[in-house]
């Protein structure tokens, strides 16, 4: 808890272009939970290294995605928006967490197993020890709840399980955090292969719609966007084409699958496909228009950028002096 809330943590990787998957599944989502939650959304740049980078194109994909963040309706007074790399906490607590947990839970993690096969010149153990960081994050801000999309879960239970490890020795050092999945976009699928998650990295073009897509290319998309055979817009286990455009149409406009039904009952996969295409340009657009506006002012985002990293800072600290009292390490002179 700080003060009467719970605490909320969340984070994304800076990395390729972000997509409507994040949006919807993630950052849509987050907006509206500040007047419940004390909330920490990160930048996760030590996590992006996992992966092979350009160091000049990660800072500036890292600036970009903190700049999203606010453009998305984060308010930067109310919510902790900062980089992961500006404090030095996350990088000791995830030493420390390591240490108490085994190869064994690392190794049936599915991401890993999917970076690995895409990645197999470079399977370093940062792409191994990925989850421990990604614990190490939650767990430094004492987090309740921690918002995600479904592709995140298994990670979320590692933590749970790492963290009830730590408390069973050391007593109730951390909160054990819940996950928390949104009502809609838990899971955006590719639109040319709907058993696939929408991914930033995916090497179709016609597979993402990236957040910084022109409304043309949108629409183009949305035409080109693999349906199904029954001809009729009906939300069910055999059309996962048609179920990832009601999923995704739905969460831009706030109807439900039955209403989404009704509305197209009768009318072919084309208006539908043209109406999501619409619903999606319609919220692309605001949100495009305040990232331009946002990224003009320079020194606005770095007053945000450094305010917030000192306040995480603050409530890092906290949590990583307890843990590094408990393991026993000497204390500090003050
Ligand atoms: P990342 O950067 O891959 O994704 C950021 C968020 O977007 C969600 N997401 C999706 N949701 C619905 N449909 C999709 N197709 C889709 N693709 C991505 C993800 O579930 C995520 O919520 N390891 C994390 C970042 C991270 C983190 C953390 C998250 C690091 N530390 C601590 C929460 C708490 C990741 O790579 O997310």
């Amino acid at each position: 808890m700080i003060g009467d809330k719970k605490v909320l943590f969340s984070g994304m990787q800076a990395t390729g272009n972000l997509t409507l998957g994040n949006y919807l599944g993630a950052l849509k989502n987050w907006v509206s939970l500040c007047d419940e939650y004390e909330c920490f959304y990160s930048v996760v740049d030590l996590h992006s290294i996992t992966v092979r980078q350009d160091p000049a194109e990660l800072r500036q994909r890292a600036r970009k995605l903190l700049t999203l963040y606010i453009a998305a309706g984060l308010d930067p007074k109310k919510n902790c928006l900062y980089y992961q790399s500006h404090v030095s906490g996350h990088a000791e607590l995830a030493w420390i967490l390591n240490c108490f947990t085994y190869m064994g839970e690392l190794n049936r993690m599915t991401q890993f197993k999917d970076k690995s096969a895409k990645h197999a010149d470079n399977i370093n153990a940062g792409l191994f020890t990925y989850p421990v960081l990604m614990a190490a994050d939650i767990l430094l801000y004492q987090a309740d709840v921690v918002p995600v999309g479904k592709d995140q879960l298994q990670h979320l239970e590692i933590t749970r399980d790492i963290a009830q490890r730590f408390n069973a020795i050391y007593g109730d050092v951390f909160t054990i955090p819940e996950p928390y999945l949104g009502k809609t976009g838990a899971k955006i699928m590719s639109l040319q292969e709907p058993d696939k998650k929408m991914s930033k990295s995916d090497e179709n073009a016609n597979a993402s719609v990236y957040l910084m897509d022109d409304p043309d290319t949108v629409m183009r998309k949305f035409k080109r966007a693999v349906t199904d055979s029954e001809g009729c817009v009906r939300y069910c286990e055999e059309q996962p084409g048609i179920r990832n455009l009601i999923d995704i149409y739905g969460a831009c406009t706030g109807k439900t699958s039955a209403e989404i039904e009704k509305e197209f009952e009768g009318k072919g996969y084309g208006d539908f496909k043209m109406a999501v295409g619409e619903s999606v340009v319609a919220i692309l657009k605001p949100l495009q228009e305040r990232f331009a506006e946002l990224e003009k002012d320079k020194g606005y985002l770095d007053g945000i950028i450094k305010e917030n990293a000192e306040k995480a800072e603050y409530y890092a600290l906290k949590t990583l002096r307890k843990v590094q009292k408990k393991v026993g390490f000497p204390e500090r002179a003050r």
